[in-house]
């Protein structure tokens, strides 16, 4: 599948060609874009929570320092100033074990999270545009503090995020030195009804304190987590085909900010449910999708005072709610029903 990473290339390609045009002559040298020289004093808060339920703060852009700069594929970077130096400090310092990474998207702007969610959802559909891109106005990468890095492998650029994901051991060598610089990996493996998103192992956030950042390291939390934003317990995950992870990270995405709901199990409802009458059926629930392999997953939840959704019941200990799933033809998984009496 094409990455944030591949809309946003085309994206600023469009942008520097522009500037080309205009006049303007690309340097390889990080510039600067100073706040105004009244609010320089202050300081951003380099701890704000940006997720599905928290959109950037008012009047971000006040206090905000940037620096601009141009990575190895040409493209030009908006990075918070802070951020950027320990960025460079990490790199530096990856560089001495012959890991080479640069900066692919650091700061958004809304109008850009909106493109890229727009193609995203028009390519791959709403499921999977809503697990892997930030809704406008409530990315991180609004803030500037978040960055995604790439790979640069045998002096090739590995931009693609299902060619970066394979290499597991460089991203374990890197994320063993992220706290050490003051940053944390935001949306971990696993985690993703606490952070609505999938692993993004290149996904990093600066959040200007070392101690801070390596003790959310080491307890291996989120920093929904450690800012005490998710309350939720242990869950419990079922399946056996491993094909089916991606089904469950898209239920848990989904699930991850449904009101005040805690997750308790998730399991695969086995092969029975995976007949030709639910295929007919789900085929029927969503014509366009020409589905060909379907799984159902039941779920276990607690809903507390506020369920943000109206067809629950307010504390209520849920059992066995089920999840209908479809695979389209990207290969990934459509939620295409769910409900408590979800069948035909
Ligand atoms: N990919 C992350 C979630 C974003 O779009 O902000
Ligand atoms: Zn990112």
């Amino acid at each position: 599948m094409k990455s944030v990473k591949k809309f946003l290339a085309i994206f600023l390609i469009a942008v520097m060609a522009v500037s080309v045009f205009a006049g303007c002559s690309a340097n390889n040298k990080a510039t600067e874009t100073k706040a105004t020289e009244a609010a320089k004093a202050d300081s951003i808060d380099y701890m704000p929570l940006v997720n599905k339920t928290h959109k950037l703060p008012d009047n971000w852009e006040k206090n905000l320092n940037t620096v601009t700069m141009t990575n190895s594929i040409k493209d030009k970077v908006e990075v918070e100033k802070k951020a950027y130096d320990a960025y460079l400090k990490l790199k530096a310092d990856l560089e001495k074990e012959d890991i080479y990474v640069d900066l692919d998207s650091a700061r958004r702007s809304v109008k850009e999270q909106q493109r890229i969610m727009d193609d995203f959802t028009k390519e791959y559909g709403a499921d999977y545009a809503a697990k892997t891109v930030a809704k406008p106005g409530y990315s991180e990468h609004h803030t500037g503090l978040a960055l995604d890095l790439y790979l640069i492998i045998d002096g090739k650029d590995i931009t693609e995020n299902e060619d970066m994901i394979k290499y597991k051991d460089i991203w374990a060598k890197i994320h063993e030195k992220l706290a050490d610089y003051g940053f944390i990996l935001r949306y971990l493996d696993g985690s993703e009804h606490i952070t609505g998103y999938g692993y993004e192992p290149w996904h990093i956030r600066y959040i200007d304190n070392v101690d801070t950042a390596k003790e959310i390291t080491s307890k291996g939390i989120t920093f929904e987590e450690y800012l005490g934003t998710y309350t939720g317990g242990d869950v419990t995950v079922d399946y056996k085909e491993k094909d089916l992870k991606d089904a469950v990270i898209q239920i848990k995405c989904d699930f991850a900010f449904w009101g005040d709901c805690e997750l308790k199990s998730i399991r695969y409802a086995g092969d029975k449910a995976v007949t030709d009458k639910n295929l007919k059926w789900l085929n029927k629930v969503n014509p366009d999708g020409k589905y060909k392999e379907i799984a159902e997953f039941l779920m276990d939840f607690h809903t507390g005072e506020n369920t943000g959704d109206t067809t629950l019941m307010s504390n209520h200990d849920y059992k066995d709610y089920q999840w209908w799933l479809a695979k389209n033809s990207d290969g990934g998984w459509d939620i295409v029903t769910k409900g408590d009496s979800a069948s035909e």
